[in-house]
């Protein structure tokens, strides 16, 4: 895995001001704990304030810099005032990686409008005016790179989950959108991983038939540790990646492929 020593050598992050939601655990966690090891200052925003502090204080203990907002990214009407707070923090934001999200195990016949509600109210109509409220305010100064973290189901239907799968492709698309009309200040990728070993998976995985039905599928044969995404972030975040925008990169262990 990425290591600080590694991370801190990584070309271009350093000094960068990044704002990482979802960030209180999983894949959402590991970026910000990458992009503060590879020298950005990160803000931070989850709903759970006790993790954010915990993360506050490994980050700092690391030496690097870190504001944590508990903010609830299904309310679209208060993104601008605290997008305005991370950005007043360092006096800019560079980097937007969108990490937060749900899924749901519904069946297509079973799900319900409220269900339905929730899931777009957070992947998608809170990803679209964070990008909105942030991407005024890049566009307005010197730019910057947005990730949004996608999925392998938006990419390839799994055969269940009808209404997280809708989401993720919306959300594929939406970021290739924005990439043109944005273009050449703010450049907007997606990572799509497969599957991930974190909280919103847990249950699942537990399952030893779910566990081998999806191993069968994966040619390195195993699930991804969160970490295994910072890579992918970092370099589309940073100018190693400078002609990309618009793009999904999917990280699946090969189950694409
Ligand atoms: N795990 C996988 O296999 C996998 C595969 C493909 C794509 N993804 C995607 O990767 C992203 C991260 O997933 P994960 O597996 O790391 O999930 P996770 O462990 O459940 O973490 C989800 C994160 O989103 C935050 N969040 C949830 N609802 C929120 C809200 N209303 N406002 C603000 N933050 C909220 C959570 O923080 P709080 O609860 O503290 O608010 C948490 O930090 C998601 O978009 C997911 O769809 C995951």
């Amino acid at each position: 895995m990425l290591d600080k020593k590694t991370l801190g050598q990584y070309p271009g992050m350093s000094g960068m001001n990044a704002l990482v939601v979802g960030s209180s655990r999983g894949i959402g966690r590991s970026i910000a704990v990458g992009l503060a090891n590879a020298g950005a200052a990160v803000v931070g925003v989850a709903r759970s304030s006790d993790a954010l502090d915990e993360l506050d204080d490994e980050i700092r203990e690391g030496g690097g810099q870190f504001l944590g907002l508990t903010q609830d990214l299904g309310e679209a009407d208060a993104i601008d005032e605290w997008v305005d707070e991370a950005w007043r923090w360092r006096g800019s934001i560079d980097c937007l990686v969108n990490a937060a999200g749900v899924t749901n195990r519904s069946t297509a016949l079973e799900v319900t409008t409220a269900e339905w509600d929730q899931l777009f109210d957070l992947n998608l109509r809170g990803a679209f005016f964070l990008m909105q409220a942030l991407g005024k305010r890049m566009l307005a100064s010197d730019g910057g790179t947005i990730v949004n973290i996608a999925s392998l189901s938006g990419v390839v239907s799994d055969g269940a989950q009808a209404v997280y799968s809708a989401s993720k492709a919306a959300m594929i698309r939406m970021t290739s959108v924005l990439a043109n009309q944005w273009a050449p200040q703010i450049r907007l990728n997606c990572v799509s991983p497969g599957w991930v070993e974190t909280e919103m998976t847990s249950n699942f995985l537990a399952v030893d038939s779910n566990r081998s039905a999806i191993l069968e599928c994966t040619p390195l044969q195993r699930v991804a540790a969160p970490t295994e995404m910072v890579g992918s972030v970092l370099f589309l975040l940073s100018d190693m990646s400078s002609f990309m925008t618009g793009q999904n990169l999917v990280v699946d262990g090969g189950w694409t492929s």
